[in-house]
């Protein structure tokens, strides 16, 4: 495992909700994280089938174009009663046919394929954000490190907290959705802390470890 020296990093990323939570979590570690979006670098096509490829083909993209360390993540919701689905294909159920994203249509489309399989009940809403982080060297290096945390897909939406499908994801032993959480209890994970909540927090805290011996 490849520790981080420098202090400045590259989020390759063009997803603000992202971006936001990813410099949450480096923050208190003394980064300055630059974004893929701030340097104005193209959004790489991601076609890879995993989270792993795609999180990688992100990462190296913006590592090679900027000369620094680039940290990005590649996440998605699976549900279980959907084959995994909209899984890495979750930004793209959001899609408008002008290229926009809309995430009320997404949880929509999300509801209406679960109602099509009879899935009404809790336990057959059973569902898992993935969180894919990965850390590239412009010299091709590469870590990768996953997170997922389980739940449950519930209508109506709940919560204005978040981005993407926070408001229909209720996480296992929870009654509130991430939603409905506050930046700080969605991640539920500061540096040292011996658990974490979300996907990205739980993928970040192995990255801290693994990487920065945080
Ligand atoms: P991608 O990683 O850019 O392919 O997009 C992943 C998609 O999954 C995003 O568009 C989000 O809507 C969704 N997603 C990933 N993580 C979260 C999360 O923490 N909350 C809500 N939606 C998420």
């Amino acid at each position: 495992m490849r520790k981080l020296d420098d202090k400045t990093l590259v989020v390759a990323s063009h997803n603000a909700g992202k971006i936001r939570e990813i410099r949450d979590l480096i923050g208190p570690l003394g980064f300055e994280a630059k974004s893929a979006a701030d340097l104005n670098f193209v959004e790489p096509e991601e076609t890879g089938t995993t989270f792993e490829e795609n999180a990688t083909i992100k990462a190296l993209a913006s590592a090679r174009a900027s000369g620094l360390p680039a940290l990005s993540d590649d996440s998605g919701l699976a549900i279980e009663a959907l084959d995994g689905a909209p899984g890495v294909y979750t930004a793209n159920w959001a899609e408008r046919e002008d290229g926009s994203r809309d995430f009320a249509m997404a949880m929509e489309k999300v509801e209406k394929a679960l109602k099509e399989k009879g899935a009404m009940t809790p336990e057959s809403r059973t569902a898992r954000f993935v969180s894919v982080l990965c850390l590239a060297w412009p010299d091709g290096h590469v870590e990768l490190f996953r997170g997922e945390v389980e739940g449950q897909v519930v209508w109506p939406p709940r919560g204005t907290s978040g981005f993407g499908y926070d408001p229909v994801f209720q996480p296992k032993g929870y009654d509130t959705t991430f939603g409905e959480m506050t930046a700080e209890e969605k991640h539920g994970w500061k540096p040292g802390d011996a658990s974490a909540l979300s996907h990205r927090a739980r993928a970040f805290k192995l990255f801290a470890e693994t990487c920065l011996g945080a």
